[in-house]
């Protein structure tokens, strides 16, 4: 039997400043791959976050002359609303500075160090404070800059505990056989750069500044900052707390686990946080989905760098439904994708516009003209649009539990093209004014139906719009599910409405 229960994690975000189209950009897909597996019938949860400790928040929030947990505060402010108006469907958003996290970092600290795999010593290195990483040489380009952010490494030299991660490269090279980590490139990368190049036990805790969780061991030592925060996925669950249900549930053996992330943070995913979860005896992920970058003038857009456009902006002008349609339509995660807004109107006037908005606001007008809002039942399933429609539903399913969001809805493109061609060819206004009214009401049972389809399948990405668009051929949503679809068991109603779905952008 397949599992039934889906958990689905983006990174917590550092509240360092705002997020921007690349934070949304992962959290829209996260929020797809929920809202699909659901109308599958999956009990889902659906975690993200903000990543609050660390020495550059420390920083942040000195320069803005506030203490560390109030500037925090209020950048988580600005997180939730942001997600609030892109529609995103979090079933919790965990902070890393919430009292039921701080503690289980110690503990989970505290059962690593008893296992023996953490142990004190002094470690040397170069470090990227923006990313709050350390760094081999492959990471530094000849000026010493990191190649992800182009800040300048410093050196670091602290007392530390180092947790024993060069124990692991066999098991890292065992768990890298399987198909855990995509895209396939990705997981060479991490093979070559990291696993089999010298792998190095990783400095976990810090002395040099305070903001971040200390130790009960030695409490002049705070947590690592990505330490801390890896462990998030698991504590937001309840694990080594009173009430764990949520993690008996959603990190057990028949839960479908996938995590998505960018790819600068790939290393951190992919090695430590496997190891980790060995340490304490927790199974591993089923899939890490190691998505490319937005890139603003070539760049990757970042916080840091600050080549970014507010996703707030974006909604405000032309809605979240726009912004999500573009985000799983246009930008591929197997690839690095650049935005502008003219790309953006540009794929927004194509598909929801000319292609979807127009298909459904002529058939819906034709049914009113010609059949006063509701077609005679008569039997098209063996019509070849029906059954492409049919088609459309399956390829759909296979990409969507591919995880495969762009290609997904390529095919729901495709459909709406084919759609908007059989009419063209088919002219019901021909039909009609030669009155063939059996042949016209075929025509837009088999348009009308392929419709439903098509609305039900954009479900997950148009949040907002869905229900006009179902409203739109006459039905109610809960009739439309998978189920019904494919056998075609839908009663439709009067249609009444003349809504404008998706108005050209000028
Ligand atoms: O790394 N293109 O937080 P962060 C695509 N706190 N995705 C982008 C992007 C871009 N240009 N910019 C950001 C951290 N992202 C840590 C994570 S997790 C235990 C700790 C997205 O605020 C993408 O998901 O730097 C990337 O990995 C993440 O935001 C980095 O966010
Ligand atoms: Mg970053």
């Amino acid at each position: 039997m397949s599992k039934k229960t889906f958990y689905v994690s983006t990174p917590i975000y550092y509240p360092s400043g705002k997020l921007h189209i690349g934070h949304a950009y992962t959290t829209t897909l996260a929020d797809i791959l929920k809202r699909y597996k659901k109308e599958m019938g999956y009990e889902t949860f659906f975690l993200t976050g903000s990543d609050e400790h660390g020495q550059k928040i420390e920083q942040k929030a000195e320069e803005s002359k506030v203490s560390p947990q109030e500037y925090v505060d209020e950048m988580v402010l600005g997180f939730k609303e942001l997600w609030r108006l892109l529609d995103i469907s979090n079933d919790k958003f965990i902070r890393t500075t919430d009292s039921y996290h701080v503690e289980t970092v110690k503990k989970i600290f505290t059962e690593i160090y008893k296992k023996g795999f953490i142990y004190p010593s002094i470690y040397e290195g170069k470090y990227c404070k923006s990313c709050e990483e350390f760094l081999t040489k492959e990471q530094m380009n000849e000026k010493g800059e990191h190649l992800v952010c182009l800040k300048e490494a410093t050196n670091f030299k602290e007392e530390t505990y180092m947790l024993k991660v060069s124990n692991f490269v066999n098991y890292l090279n065992e768990i890298f056989e399987t198909n855990f980590l995509e895209p396939e490139n990705r997981k060479k990368e991490m093979l070559n750069n990291f696993v089999n190049n010298n792998l190095e036990d990783l400095s976990i805790t810090r002395i040099s500044f305070t903001w971040g969780i200390p130790i009960n061991e030695n409490p002049k030592h705070i947590v690592y900052v990505w330490l801390d925060a890896l462990t998030n996925y698991i504590t937001a669950l309840g694990y080594m707390q009173k009430d764990d249900n949520l993690f008996k549930k959603f990190w057990s053996k028949d839960t479908e686990i996938v995590q998505l992330v960018g790819k600068e943070i790939t290393r951190f995913h992919s090695i430590y946080w496997p190891i980790i979860l060995k340490t304490l005896d927790l199974r591993m992920p089923d899939k890490l989905l190691s998505h490319g970058w937005i890139l603003s003038n070539n760049n990757k857009m970042s916080k840091s760098i600050g080549n970014v456009v507010d996703p707030i902006e974006l909604i405000k002008k032309y809605s979240s439904d726009a912004l999500r349609f573009y985000i799983a339509n246009d930008l591929p995660m197997n690839r690095d994708g650049s935005f502008t807004e003219e790309l953006f109107v540009e794929s927004f006037n194509t598909n929801l516009a000319n292609n979807f908005g127009n298909l459904i606001s002529r058939v819906s007008q034709m049914i009113i003209k010609y059949f006063d809002g509701l077609l005679k039942a008569t039997d098209i399933e063996n019509h070849a649009l029906v059954k492409e429609g049919i088609k459309t539903i399956e390829s759909y399913q296979k990409l969507m539990n591919q995880y495969n969001i762009s290609e997904a809805t390529s095919k729901i493109i495709k459909l709406g093209q084919e759609c908007n061609k059989f009419i063209e060819d088919s002219k019901p206004w021909v039909l009609a004014k030669e009155n063939k009214i059996d042949e016209l009401n075929n025509v837009l049972t088999i348009l009308q139906r392929n419709i439903l389809i098509i609305s039900y399948l954009l479900k997950p990405i148009l949040v907002k719009k869905y229900s006009q668009m179902i409203e739109q051929m006459g039905v109610d949503e809960e009739q439309v599910t998978f189920d019904n679809l494919l056998k075609n068991k839908i009663k439709y109603n009067k249609i009444t409405n003349k809504l404008v779905l998706f108005e050209r952008i000028k």
